[in-house]
């Protein structure tokens, strides 16, 4: 395999919003290579529907959408990080606008045509606060973000390159305090590793819906940077919270399609398959009740009744309002046979987002220097025990914006020595693929069923077995063979399944989006605990 070295300032994984908008923050300051494990558009934020909560209608405040967090974050949120990222949101929204994002606008009323943003509603929030671009406001961003890189001679993007290691002062044994020094990348078309040398690296790779075998999230999903920081040394909080999106759509044909929490803010009402509400015998906000509320009223009633799915109506919206409010929902449902305008849609929970992640601080700054983090891979403090609905792309946005300012005011000094390059020991091609996709199958399917939605201690120590005897084999397989995506993306997903798996069974309690039916409600002495795991580095 051959070998090659790059040299940049900014070394980025992942070309969503948390790092094409890092990326523009920095590219005035020096080199910034990008690297994007598929197409550059092919991210966590493309397939975002809902959009931004900020607060920028007179109706709202603040105040109103701090209380809103901390309430869905059921006592785990860090209520400064809450009020930076929530005060600075609407400056981040102009600059988003600034560069050309194209947010839906409506016309205030009585105002002979002036225009205002469109805002939307969803679960827990009290006030319409989302700014959308109809129902595909994450494939906006990613245009307006990548025609704007495009713009941009210092910035770089190598597509189909797959981060495999974070490269450390510690890993090459060079002493002193730890500090991160690239990453090793494997490119994928032309079957070779590079090696990343960066002064300043910034993991920005979403989150980790694959772990699970039904998810909203789409492939590349594999908690790629989560894994990584893990190994480094970095410490990993809060995995055991992991979002369940009530309303994927259920239909055999389709993948991991979202139906917009926008759709139930917008009136749409959850039933069973007999066509009976029953949101109401669960929460007082019936159809729109914070997200975990949701998610485990659908799991109970379709344990319940033997169902696969249940349904969610809004036919009784007129058609028209439907259609231009939620084109891209309307037009894949009729895709697979649904007029959503006509007939409910049939739903079902699936993981959706992961609300712990590489523990930072609000400027994205890790434990390990030179390393930062931003997004879903991060955990901030933001979000708590259960994120607020569109807090997400906010908390990218305004981190993003902080840990440039971060990395550009506190420069590291240039990196000394030489970095060793990437060894792949006597690999050979494997002749056994069938390891690697049953690996992949089990792990899904053993979150799915013991680490879903409702937990129980047993089924979270069957998982751990489980997972202990995988992770081994995969260590086997990984050091015997030559790297390929495939592979990596299974160390990651079986590394962070662990995560999750020993999280939440150091939580003795249920709180937000972890639940166990062996502790049936808080316990105080945990409000405020986070649960961090850290590698015993050798
Ligand atoms: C949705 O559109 O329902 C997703 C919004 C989010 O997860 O924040």
């Amino acid at each position: 395999m051959k070998i090659q070295q790059q040299q940049c300032d900014f070394l980025i994984l992942g070309s969503g919003i948390a790092g094409l908008t890092f990326a523009l923050k920095v590219a005035a300051h020096g080199r910034v290579c990008i690297v994007t494990k598929k197409h550059r558009a092919e991210s966590n934020t493309n397939y975002a529907q809902g959009g931004i909560a900020a607060v920028t209608s007179k109706e709202d405040s603040f105040e109103m959408h701090v209380k809103d967090t901390l309430e869905a974050g059921a006592g785990l949120c860090n209520e400064d990080v809450v009020r930076t990222i929530i005060q600075e949101g609407p400056a981040r929204i102009a600059d988003l606008i600034a560069l050309g994002m194209k947010f839906t606008e409506r016309e205030v009323p009585r105002s002979r045509g002036a225009k205002e943003l469109d805002l939307g509603r969803e679960g827990g929030h009290s006030k319409r606060r989302i700014l959308h671009a109809k129902d595909v406001t994450g494939r906006e961003v990613e245009r307006a973000l990548l025609a704007a890189a495009a713009t941009q001679p210092n910035i770089e993007i190598s597509e189909d390159h797959f981060g495999i290691d974070l490269i450390t002062s510690h890993k090459l044994k060079l002493g002193g305090p730890n500090r991160c020094l690239g990453a090793y990348v494997f490119d994928k078309k032309n079957q070779r590793v590079l090696t990343f040398c960066a002064r300043n690296t910034l993991l920005a790779t979403g989150g980790c819906g694959k772990v699970y075998l039904y998810t909203t999230n789409p492939d590349i999903a594999t908690g790629d940077g989560v894994a990584m920081a893990y190994r480094a040394g970095a410490a990993v909080a809060n995995m055991e919270f992991v979002q369940f999106h009530p309303t994927c759509l259920y239909h055999p044909k389709a993948k991991s399609f979202l139906i917009s929490e926008a759709v139930r803010g917008e009136g749409a009402v959850l039933k069973t398959i007999e066509g009976a509400e029953f949101m109401d015998s669960y929460h007082p906000l019936k159809s729109l009740a914070p997200r975990d509320v949701v998610a485990r009223a659908i799991d109970s009633e379709m344990k319940r009744s033997g169902a696969d799915h249940v349904l969610l109506d809004i036919t009784h919206r007129p058609a028209r309002f439907t259609m231009e409010r939620f084109p891209n929902i309307y037009a894949t449902c009729l895709q697979y046979g649904i007029d959503i305008t006509k007939e409910p849609i049939p739903v079902v929970p699936a993981a959706h987002y992961q609300c712990g992640g590489v523990l930072t601080t609000v400027d994205g700054e890790t434990e390990i220097a030179g390393l930062y983090a931003v997004g879903e891979v991060a955990c901030t403090g933001l979000h708590g025990a259960n994120r607020l609905a569109s807090n997400s792309l906010l908390e990218a946005l305004v981190c993003a914006h902080r840990a440039a300012h971060r990395v550009i005011d506190h420069p590291l000094p240039p990196l000394k020595g030489e970095i060793a390059e990437w060894q792949s020991g006597n690999a050979t091609n494997a002749d056994e693929l069938v390891v690697v996709s049953h690996n992949w199958d089990e792990i899904r399917r053993l979150m799915w069923d013991y680490v879903g939605i409702v937990r129980t201690n047993k089924r979270l120590q069957r998982a751990r077995k489980r997972i202990e005897n995988l992770q081994a084999e995969i260590q086997d397989y990984y050091w015997d063979f030559v790297v390929t995506g495939d592979l990596l993306e299974l160390r990651n997903i079986a590394t962070v399944a662990e995560l999750i798996v020993l999280s939440a069974l150091q939580r003795p309690e249920s709180r937000g989006l972890h639940y166990n039916l062996d502790f049936s409600s808080p316990a105080p002495e945990w409000a405020q605990r986070d649960t961090i795991l850290r590698k015993q580095l050798s």
